[in-house]
């Protein structure tokens, strides 16, 4: 996938952003400390020298690296001083590294992993972007010198991944994966179960695979009264997921799970029906938004369920977080007229007695509460934590919980006023199933909203956090739930270039960010993209869509949006 054509026209394009000065450290995201020197170190044939202390798993991320570059200049290097060094220096943190490129060579220091990968990915994008070529390249193979000294701003940043909705192969998992990585992300949230589709082999439940992983039809375009009608599906074997979880691990990047619930199961409940309120029957959800029917929280067996469930996925991912979901458990938009069924099954109805639940609005939300409270003291037990969406703490949360803010940024709020640890990942700012461009007929579906890149840029995770409550803020994240997003070139298309926003607002000290210079270096990640073969938009260059329309004139895109009907 070449753009050079439409970026050569997006260079006459100044419709959709202004464009300052080529910068000569186009980096993304930008380290917090860079000091640029004048001369060059050539890297073509280098001789090499790797600290014997070194880890495995750091020695394998730089192998990968001096790899890269032997492929792309041609030549090998050599082992030898005067060129290459990387040093094991433990004074400094796991995710700091330093670079001194200078007439000596490149030094590079870290003290584990994640460090020297960032190292290299810095590195990396310091040259031309035939490195991520993966072949043979004519390029000026030069390191600009430079003293560089690097770590995140936050400990948490994260891209959410969505299976259910539509189903994602493990190749393309991993070019997620990596492009991720090229970006200094460390965490994956991979939802991988929900009312459309269940993703995880259990090896105790057959059904969730065999039955609730496949759908009989999908949502025809926007139309939510017409499904395809085509059998639709799949799901990861234990085997699978184990192999993502040590691609993701070897690329500096946790796995976290998710396990959507009380809600988001009617998957579940279409193969393993007696663990809903009605029994059902029920069938695996063809259409998209939010169904009444959850998980019945009177019957112990739920409980039962969900813990074999759990103890398999900590079986599989071994990160010190488990995702349980929580959201929107009664804001069943399908049949408006019929009440949740925690309303009126007898068995929660008893439930709540035995708990002491009064009738009343809030009851449904004290009955989560008693669900969240149960799961997570079971993950305690085995010495995990529980993520919930920011929906988890309507009632009473019980100590412990980390909030992920996704209904705006007050719920990562009032988490962490409560003193609750939170992750951002608003719908303001961080959905990136939201439309990028103005021109909703141009663009690829979006499920709504309008969520530009300046937008992405914008968001500052401190803000209205007083000084005493900010160490609960972890970090940030952004998600893209795949309603509308069938192929892997939208949703490359989704991701990219917000998720290289994203990356600076998670790891960039707030005084390092300067959306003109973003902006500018973006022309360097484009090209960086095309080497690695990424769909990316380019909406920020006034081309818009798939296929690369140029934009409107700035008349007639005012013309349209004033034809436009208000809100979504
Ligand atoms: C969500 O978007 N329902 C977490
Ligand atoms: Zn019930």
């Amino acid at each position: 996938m070449k753009h050079f054509p439409y970026l050569l026209l997006a260079a006459l394009l100044t419709l959709s952003c202004s464009r300052p000065q080529p910068q000569p450290f186009q980096v993304i995201p930008m380290p917090n400390e860079v000091e640029l020197g004048k001369g060059t170190f050539s890297v073509k044939g280098a001789s090499l020298v790797m600290d014997d202390e070194m880890d495995p798993q750091s020695w394998a991320a730089v192998s990968r690296f001096v790899k890269a570059v032997e492929t792309a200049t041609g030549k090998p290097m050599k082992e030898g001083d005067g060129g290459f060094s990387f040093t094991v220096n433990p004074e400094l943190e796991a995710e700091e590294y330093i670079i001194k490129v200078d007439k000596r060579g490149a030094a590079v220091q870290a003290s584990a992993l994640n460090g020297f990968l960032y190292a290299c990915e810095t590195l990396k994008q310091m040259l031309p972007a035939e490195i991520y070529g993966g072949v043979k390249a004519k390029a000026d193979w030069v390191l600009p010198y430079a003293t560089i000294h690097d770590k995140p701003r936050f400990a948490y940043r994260g891209m959410h991944m969505d299976p259910c909705r539509h189903f994602w192969s493990i190749e393309e998992t991993k070019r997620y994966i990596d492009v991720m990585a090229a970006y200094k992300l460390n965490r994956l949230h991979w939802h991988l179960t929900d009312d459309q589709g269940w993703r995880i082999q259990i090896k105790r439940y057959p059904r969730l695979t065999e039955v609730g992983a496949w759908r009989d039809g999908t949502v025809v375009g926007k139309n939510w009264g017409t499904t395809d009608g085509i059998r639709y599906g799949g799901y990861y074997t234990q085997d699978q997921l184990r192999e993502v979880v040590a691609y993701a691990a070897e690329r500096g990047i946790t796995v976290i799970p998710e396990i959507d619930l009380p809600g988001h199961m009617v998957a579940a409940l279409a193969s393993y029906p007696e663990l809903g309120c009605t029994g059902g029957p029920y069938k695996v959800w063809e259409r998209w938004g939010v169904a009444k029917d959850i998980l019945c929280a009177g019957n112990d067996e739920v409980f039962v369920f969900l813990e074999n469930v759990l103890a398999e996925v900590m079986d599989v991912f071994p990160s010190e977080y488990i995702h349980i979901g929580g959201d929107e458990c009664f804001n069943g938009d399908a049949e408006p007229d019929r009440p949740d069924p925690w309303d009126v099954c007898p068995k929660c109805a008893r439930r709540m007695a035995q708990l002491g639940i009064r009738r009343g609005p809030q009851a449904k939300h004290y009955l989560q509460n008693y669900v969240t409270s149960r799961i997570q003291h079971f993950l305690t037990e085995h010495g995990r934590k529980v993520i919930g969406w920011d929906d988890i703490m309507e009632g009473n949360l019980e100590p412990g919980a980390t909030i992920m803010s996704w209904q705006g940024v007050k719920g990562g709020l009032a988490a962490a006023a409560q003193g609750f640890d939170a992750i951002m990942a608003p719908n303001s700012h961080f959905y990136f199933d939201y439309y990028q461009g103005q021109e909703r007929d141009k663009e690829p579906f979006g499920i709504g909203g309008y969520i530009p890149l300046e937008k992405v840029y914008s968001y500052e995770p401190l803000t209205g956090v007083p000084a005493g409550s900010q160490k609960h803020i972890l970090g940030v994240q952004a998600n893209l739930w795949t309603e509308y997003i069938a192929t892997p070139e939208h949703l490359e298309y989704m991701l990219l270039p917000r998720m290289c926003a994203l990356s600076e607002v998670q790891w960039c000290e707030a005084s390092r960010k300067d959306y003109d210079r973003f902006n500018t270096s973006l022309d360097h990640t484009f090209s960086i993209l095309d080497q690695m073969g990424y769909m990316y938009s380019l909406d920020c260059r006034g081309l818009v869509g798939l296929d690369r329309k140029p934009a409107r004139t700035a008349a007639e895109l005012q013309s349209y949006l004033d034809a436009q009907p208000a809100g979504w």
